[in-house]
């Protein structure tokens, strides 16, 4: 995701200095190219070797230690930056670039930097709750710094509270999100995603393999694309995107309450949960006892939710995901036109790595005329991506966002 950036990454001096070395190892393997200015503090906590090593590159350690390819300083890391981090930051640089200080290479270099600057504080809660870091933190907000909250838990000091810094994939999403284009600001994506759970008893139920990767991939691409998101989500074990409203619900029946009370502030409904189209018709007070002979279960059928959407969707953009086992395109196209889709997704279920649990799918996008594009095996990001931007051109065409209007839910 990051290839072609270049990260310059600002070391402060605080304990969890030694996590910059697992930070600089996932920007890397991302494909960025991680350029490192450690205080001299921070030299103290984690070698400059090390991340040298992990980077690739010269660490610089002071302002007058300058070599390698950069030829004119502080200047030239600030200039290079597509996105400038500090992580861990401490209250004193935080301090230090609030006020305008700059008495030292990391300091120099924010100062002279036009590249977005994303700080990660990491300090004993104590500290970071003081009203003169906070004060900081909100004057650094209102200029345009970007930060990214610490995190809760134990922390070095052995006291419990808020300064632990966020994990390295939680600081990399903030950076992906940071360098990606807003080409979906304005738009209110509500997405489903996951398997339901059609119980029959107090512990057991009707389910199918759906993981919500699919269906999370959007969650995640088309808010780094600067929507606001819905994710109504049956049982997963994925952690919830951050900065997403998310809404967790278990049968199909309670996913269609959520669907519909999120409909009419929506522009995007995207429909990847893999929702059962029936559920047991009598549920059990107890657990069902095992007895000689066959057990039967009777199903009644689920609201379709696609449907109910496709009736009141006016000019909003719906899309669907198949799942077929056989005639893919000719199946998906009959339930885009069923349903009233703008777009259908349909899993190429032949192919290796397609279609539930896997990190990767193959799909086919069809539209309303019939035309068919193939996508081959990539992750379900790139998909998501790539779907996202057929649906942002369908909003353009139709001038989205704007007064959608109330639907009638009956
Ligand atoms: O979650 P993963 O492990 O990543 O797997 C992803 C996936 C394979 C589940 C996903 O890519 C996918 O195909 N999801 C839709 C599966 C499905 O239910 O297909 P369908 O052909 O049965 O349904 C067609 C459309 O109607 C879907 O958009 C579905 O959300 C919707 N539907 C179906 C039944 C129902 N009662 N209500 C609905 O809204």
């Amino acid at each position: 995701m990051l290839e072609g950036k270049k990260i310059v990454l600002g070391i402060t001096g605080g304990i969890a200095a030694y996590k910059s070395a697992e930070l600089t190892r996932t920007f890397v393997k991302q494909g960025a190219n991680v350029s490192i200015i450690m205080t001299r503090n921070a030299t103290e906590f984690i070698t400059p070797l090390t991340l040298k090593t992990l980077s690739g590159n010269p660490v610089y350690a002071d302002t007058f230690s300058l070599s390698g390819d950069w030829d004119v300083g502080h200047i030239s890391l600030a200039e290079a930056a597509h996105i400038f981090v500090i992580a861990p930051a401490t209250a004193n640089i935080i301090g230090k670039i609030a006020s305008g200080i700059a008495d030292d290479l990391l300091s120099t270099t924010v100062m002279a930097t036009k590249a977005p600057v994303l700080i990660c504080p990491a300090m004993n809660t104590n500290m970071y709750n003081n009203s003169l870091v906070q004060d900081n933190i909100r004057k650094l907000s209102d200029v345009g710094y970007y930060f990214v909250e610490p995190e809760h838990g134990e922390l070095a000091c052995k006291a419990e509270g808020q300064g632990r810094l966020p994990s390295s994939e939680g600081i990399l999403e903030e950076v992906i999100t940071i360098l990606t284009p807003k080409d979906l600001k304005g738009q209110n994506i509500l997405i489903t995603a996951g398997p339901t759970r059609e119980p029959f008893d107090p512990v057991r139920f009707i389910s199918n393999y759906s993981s919500g990767k699919m269906g999370y991939a959007f969650a995640i691409t088309a808010k780094r694309r600067g929507a606001s998101v819905t994710l109504v989500s049956g049982p997963t074990s994925l952690p919830v995107p951050h900065g997403v409203n998310f809404v967790g619900v278990s049968s199909a029946l309670e996913m269609r309450d959520a669907v519909m009370d999120h409909v009419a502030d929506s522009t995007v409904i995207i429909k990847v949960a893999a929702v059962a189209d029936y559920r047991p018709a009598l549920m059990s007070d107890s657990k069902i006892k095992k007895e000689p002979g066959t057990l039967s279960i009777t199903l009644e059928q689920n609201p379709d939710i696609i449907s109910e959407v496709g009736k009141i969707k006016g000019d909003r953009v719906l899309v669907g995901f198949a799942m077929e086992t056989e005639d893919l395109l000719k199946n998906a196209y009959n339930k885009l036109l069923a349903k009233n889709m703008d777009l259908i997704v349909g899993n190429d279920l032949s192919r290796p790595g397609s279609g539930f649990q896997y990190d990767t799918n193959s799909v086919r996008v069809i539209d309303r005329s019939g035309d068919v594009r193939k996508f081959p095996l990539m992750s379900k990001i790139n998909i998501a991506d790539r779907v996202l931007d057929r649906v942002k051109k369908l909003c353009d065409q139709r001038g989205l966002p704007g007064s959608m209007g109330d639907v009638d839910r009956h």
